[in-house]
Parts: C-alpha cells; structure tokens; sequence
C-alpha cells in the first residue's frame, strides 16, 4: 500500500466523533477511513485531564498499530486536554483537530469579535478554544458555557423536543446576553442540534468544527503530498470498545449512512 492509500484515523469518545467521519466522507470521498470511538468509556467529557491522556494515548496506539497516515481528533473534549499528547506520539504525520478548526473557523465569522462557545464541563474547564482563539487575535472575546445535558439528550434522539429546546435556552441564555455574533458548537454532539440552536440563537452565525476540520484535513493531506486521488470505493472500518444497546442506531444517526463493518477490541 502506497502512502496515500492508508487510511485517515479519526477518533473520538464515543460515537459523536462519527459527525466527523460524515463530513471527511463528503469532503474526502476517495480516502480510506479507521474510526475508533471509545465506547466502553465514554463520556470523557466529565472525566479528568489524566485519565483522559492515558486512555487517548491507547487510542493513538491502536489506530498507529492501523498504518494510519494522518490523525484527526474528532472529540473535543480529548483535542482540548490530550491534543498535545496525540502530536508527541504521532510525530511529522498530521494531527487536525475540532478546536484548532473551529476556532480558526469562528475567528473568520465573527464580525464584532466577540464569540461565544458552547463544549463538555471538562472542554470548558480546560479552557482551550479561548486559548486557540486568542492565539490567533488576541482582542477577541470568548465566552463558554459548559452544556453537559445536551450529549444525552441528542443520544436519546431528542432533536427536536421541547425538553432539549428548553435546556438549549437555558444554556444559551447568559451567551446572548452579551453580543456574541457566532457560536462554536464545541461538542461532536451538537451539530445534530443546529437546527434547533439556529430557532433560539436567530441572528448568531453557527460554527460545526465537524466540518471545518475535514476542510482542514484536506489542506494538510494536500501539503504533505497524502491525498488519496484514485480511490472509487473507499474502505470504511469502524472499531468500537464496546458495541451498547442501539448503538447501530444512534451510530447511523451521527453518520448519516448505515454502518457496514463494526469491530469491537478492548484497549488497555
Ligand atoms: N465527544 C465529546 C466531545 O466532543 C462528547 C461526549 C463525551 O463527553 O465524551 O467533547
């Protein structure tokens, strides 16, 4: 297998990260794809920065083990702790992730230079789409607000129900309080919410990091001469730790195509 034949690693902590895989496969139909969602663990998003690094780094493990040929950080809350510890194990091969993406992507929306960020408790605490955003333009303002409740709620189906209406409007309340012109939706989760997010936020430009980093992932495989030209029918392989009640379902829910091969394997 030539370099541009290995597959892109996409990897999140669960299902979520799908979101991304979808947008790859439109961005990117000739490229071969390894998902690994840790599901037997999941959600990182209320689990501490140690944790998270040790299970990432068994993440890394096994989809390297794959001859992966770019990796990208589909889960937010992993890009926003661990993402440095991902480009340590990958060495000169590509790393993208969500935050680096949307940030960059919310940067290049705004028009009043305030944003705001909507994430996980831990993607919030670790405050790192404040840090990649100003990074680049420090005379931005960014708010966050942690919004937990809404990975449940978009796993149970709950995409448009008035209960998910009311928690998207409490959450989004102390965010348009302020003069925000864009949201990062900074979860894998929260794209399947945006037409919901769009009828309470009318006026606020929606960032989906999903998208935005597979354009950025088809950037960096261009840059390093990795992008797969002549491939008519891709290989999709989906490696899970666990396969849970409705799995298939929710799966087929975040990717948008059903899910031909589904593997399971135990890290650690
Ligand atoms: N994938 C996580 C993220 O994007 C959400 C689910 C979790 O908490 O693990 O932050």
């Amino acid at each position: 297998m030539n370099n541009k034949q290995r597959p892109i690693g996409v990897f999140d902590s669960g299902v979520g990260g799908l979101t991304n895989v979808r947008a790859l496969m439109e961005r990117l139909p000739m490229e071969n794809i390894v998902y690994f969602g840790d599901t037997a663990r999941v959600p990182y998003g209320v689990k501490s920065r140690s944790t998270i690094e040790s299970f990432t780094a068994q993440i890394v493990d096994f989809l390297l083990q794959n001859d992966v040929k770019a990796l990208v950080i589909a889960c937010n809350t992993i890009a926003a702790v661990a993402g440095q510890k991902v480009r340590t194990m990958a060495g000169n091969m590509p790393v993208l992730d969500v935050i680096t993406a949307g940030a960059e992507a919310a940067l290049n929306t705004t028009q009043t230079n305030y944003i705001g960020v909507i994430a996980t408790s831990t993607t919030v605490n670790s405050n790192a789409y404040a840090r990649a955003i100003h990074s680049c333009n420090a005379d931005t303002r960014v708010q966050s607000q942690a919004a937990p409740l809404l990975v449940p709620l978009v796993e149970e189906g709950w995409l448009d129900h008035e209960v998910t209406r009311l928690t998207v409007r409490e959450y989004l309340k102390p965010l348009l309080a302020e003069d925000i012109d864009t949201l990062v939706l900074g979860c894998t989760h929260y794209p399947l919410l945006k037409p919901l997010i769009r009828r309470e936020a009318p006026g606020i430009a929606l960032v989906d990091s999903a998208i935005t980093t597979a354009e950025a992932t088809a950037r960096a495989l261009a840059e390093a001469d990795l992008l797969n030209t002549d491939n008519p029918a891709p290989d999709y392989r989906f490696y899970v730790s666990d396969i849970p009640l409705r799995f298939r379902t929710i799966g087929e829910r975040f990717l948008g195509r059903s899910m031909e091969q589904i593997e399971m394997v135990s890290l650690g």
